[in-house]
């Protein structure tokens, strides 16, 4: 190629006059489509960025909301034997034992759901029981279903124990009381929920 070739790579077409080497300007039917093309373009990539943005948020939402409100615990949930469909036989748990429970019907794999029961006393209320989260306050272990020599509820990751009365610290590194839930007795006699947990679960 001589200096004096063409140069085709010199700009956008409609640009410039390579047969004369200068710039030259758009007729204003050539803005006209120019602009349109560039609306067009513009609309195009925006409407699926948004479409893609719907597509992903909708399912997110949807488990979320489904999460949020099916499956967390409310007043009057039965409290039943985890892995089963059957409530929480409490004329047969006996004082001074603590067992895995969970919500009838809401996944257990909701933490919320996740409960330690135990019972601390024999009088035929609902204040015999006590119901915690499983969740220990230190890292997020399940503390142990059954209670220690002293009856009360301890973690097998760090050894923290917790009250089975209330929940506190007996012995850390946790530095937080065991979540307790508010329970009561239905007109049924089963054990159920009556309120919210003391803390963060
Ligand atoms: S997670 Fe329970 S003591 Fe550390």
């Amino acid at each position: 190629m001589t200096s004096n070739s063409p140069n085709h790579d010199a700009g956008p077409v409609g640009l410039i006059r390579p047969e004369q080497g200068q710039i030259s300007p758009l007729t204003p039917q050539q803005q006209k489509a120019l602009t349109t093309r560039r609306r067009f373009l513009q609309a195009t990539v925006g409407g699926s960025l948004a479409a893609i943005g719907v597509a992903f948020a909708f399912p997110v939402l949807a488990l979320k909301a489904i999460t949020q409100y099916s499956d967390v615990l409310t007043d009057g949930d039965v409290i039943g034997d985890a892995g089963s469909d059957t409530a929480l036989d409490v004329a047969t748990f006996a004082v001074n034992t603590g067992a895995y429970s969970g919500i009838l019907g809401k996944s257990t794999q909701v933490k919320q759901n996740q409960l330690e029961v135990v019972r601390i006393a024999e009088t035929g209320t609902a204040d015999d029981f006590r119901a915690y989260s499983q969740i220990c306050t230190h890292l997020g272990c399940a503390v142990l279903p059954t209670l220690n020599e002293q009856n009360n509820i301890h973690c097998p990751c760090h050894g923290s124990v917790f009250s089975s009365e209330d929940g506190s610290v007996i012995k850390g590194p946790a530095a937080r009381a065991l979540p307790s839930l508010p329970v009561a007795l239905d007109d049924q006699g089963r054990l159920v929920v009556a309120g919210e947990y003391s803390g963060e679960v």
